[in-house]
């Protein structure tokens, strides 16, 4: 029987699919991930590793995972994998993309509306006891209906956070590094090169995944073309934008507002200058976090793994070629 080690317990229903067809290890703590050493340790023995966005599987786990066929992230991204390395050694990489496009592109349009109109601040005035009376002047933020919204990345999420746009009467533009023409048509979204983008929008929501390219596609310089009115969404990964140079920017009031699922470290460390701006809203990287899709994608990380493992294709692969279809 196949050995599998899961990095993190999960829907239970996805460990029962994996437990029917290999012989499971878990590492048991649901909010820490296992430390590099445990899965250097772990992988020696297993076929199969289920594993999560925390966990940096690169050419040294590959190395020390002699038997390993199958490497199963549950999440759409895989930026936490070497994929390169892993079609050196014929590894089948496979994620979990589409199951987690609608509740994510919700999140999104959560933190543009709470960094719009400045809710978690305006919780935390009332909180506080500081509310003395409907005043002319207070907590006000910035229209989100009629608004522009500028997406960087026009894939799956991109799209849905554009669909949303429509019942707020919004002029949507987007930037990519390819045009896509159906979806243009389909929700009226306009091209433009990102510095038009920046300029124009009132809300710039980040959905494009880390790559070399995207690393700190927003810096200092892009954060500088933005309106001082303008707020800026990111829930796609942290690196995507220079957290130091957005800081900066809020702290100085040269954009209104920020809204951050991501980081370029998680957890956010506790020096972050982030934690002391009242203008940006925090979370903890929860952008899939709703009971059914953190499901489905268990199950279809559960899927993956276990397609591979049979030598069958799994349904979601990314590094097709260490498996050409014929
Ligand atoms: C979450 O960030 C994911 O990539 O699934």
């Amino acid at each position: 029987m196949s050995k599998v080690y899961i990095t993190r317990p999960l829907a239970e229903e996805a460990m029962a699919m994996v437990r029917a067809a290999a012989e499971v290890r878990v590492w048991p703590e649901p909010e820490a991930p296992p430390p590099r050493e445990v899965i250097l340790q772990e992988v020696q023995e297993a076929d199969g590793l289920l594993c999560l966005l925390t966990d940096q599987i690169d050419a040294a786990v590959m190395e020390a995972g002699k038997k390993l066929r199958v490497i199963s992230n549950c999440a759409v991204g895989y930026d936490n994998i070497d994929v390169a390395a892993a079609t050196a050694r014929r590894i089948l990489v496979c994620n979990t993309p589409g199951v987690l496009t609608e509740t994510t592109a919700d999140l999104a349009w959560a933190l543009i509306m709470a960094a719009a109109r400045r809710i978690p601040e305006a919780d935390r005035y009332l909180r506080a006891g500081r509310w003395r009376s409907w005043s002319p002047q207070l907590l006000l933020g910035q229209d989100v209906w009629g608004a522009t919204l500028g997406i960087i990345g026009l894939g799956r999420i991109g799209q849905a956070v554009a669909r949303r746009a429509k019942g707020f009467e919004m002029r949507v533009l987007y930037t990519d590094v390819t045009r896509h023409t159906q979806a243009e048509q389909a929700l009226g979204a306009a091209f433009v090169p990102l510095p038009e983008l920046l300029r124009q929008s009132d809300f710039v929501s980040v959905h494009t995944p880390l790559t070399a390219e995207t690393h700190h596609l927003i810096g200092a310089a892009e954060l500088a073309m933005m309106k001082p009115s303008a707020v800026l969404v990111n829930t796609s990964r942290g690196p995507v934008v220079d957290e130091r140079a957005l800081a900066e920017a809020l702290g100085e009031g040269r954009i209104f507002s920020a809204g951050l699922d991501v980081f370029e470290e998680e957890p956010l460390p506790k020096e972050s200058p982030l934690l002391v701006l009242e203008r940006v809203v925090l979370l903890p990287h929860v952008g899939s976090a709703s009971v059914a899709t953190r499901t489905r994608m268990a199950r279809m990380a559960a899927e993956n793994l276990v397609a591979g493992l049979a030598g069958r294709r799994p349904p979601y692969l990314v590094n097709t070629e260490v498996l050409p279809s014929c």
